[in-house]
């Protein structure tokens, strides 16, 4: 049975995801508009893979017992000045999302929940690409920079994520 300190983050981590599901669902929504499809579609693939992280979380709950306890998901922006400052906020976020994921490990370590140690090495690891590709589309929207032909590419190159 999962101690109920875990159960009560990881309800926390579960709202975390799916807030990480809205935001990126909303910077979707803007590059809809923007005509930027391909940054669209990269957004939505990654809307729906935090998705799948929250739900890791409530399937893990439930296999140990536990509940997990659905909150409400505050409001996502639903504006940005230009792609770069989408990025600069998704690399931003992605940092916070690597504390949070550290932090619930050190909670599973001090309350000697090895399950739940073993189940946060998945999220330790996605950590690790989640801020890389954000920092590698960051720097390549810095190298672009304004030019139109270089926006152009990058959205096509997106848009090819499955
Ligand atoms: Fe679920 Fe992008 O962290």
């Amino acid at each position: 049975m999962i101690k109920p300190e875990i159960q009560d983050a990881f309800n926390k981590q579960i709202n975390a995801e799916m807030y990480s599901s809205y935001i990126y669902l909303a910077m979707a929504a803007w590059f809809e508009n923007e005509n930027l499809t391909g940054m669209a579609s990269w957004m939505k693939t990654q809307s729906r893979e935090e998705w799948g992280h929250a739900m890791k979380f409530f399937e893990h709950l439930h296999e140990r017992g536990g509940r997990a306890t659905l909150a409400a998901i505050k409001a996502p922006p639903a504006k940005w000045d230009s792609p770069t400052v989408v990025f600069e906020e998704v690399a931003k976020h992605e940092q916070q999302i690597t504390g949070l994921i550290n932090q619930l490990v050190d909670l599973a370590q001090s309350a000697k929940d090895h399950a739940s140690v073993n189940f946060l090495q998945w999220f330790v690891n996605e950590q690790v690409e989640e801020e890389a590709t954000a920092a590698d589309i960051l720097h390549k929207l810095k190298m672009i920079n304004k030019s139109t032909n270089g926006l152009f590419f990058l959205d096509r190159a997106l848009g090819e994520r499955k």
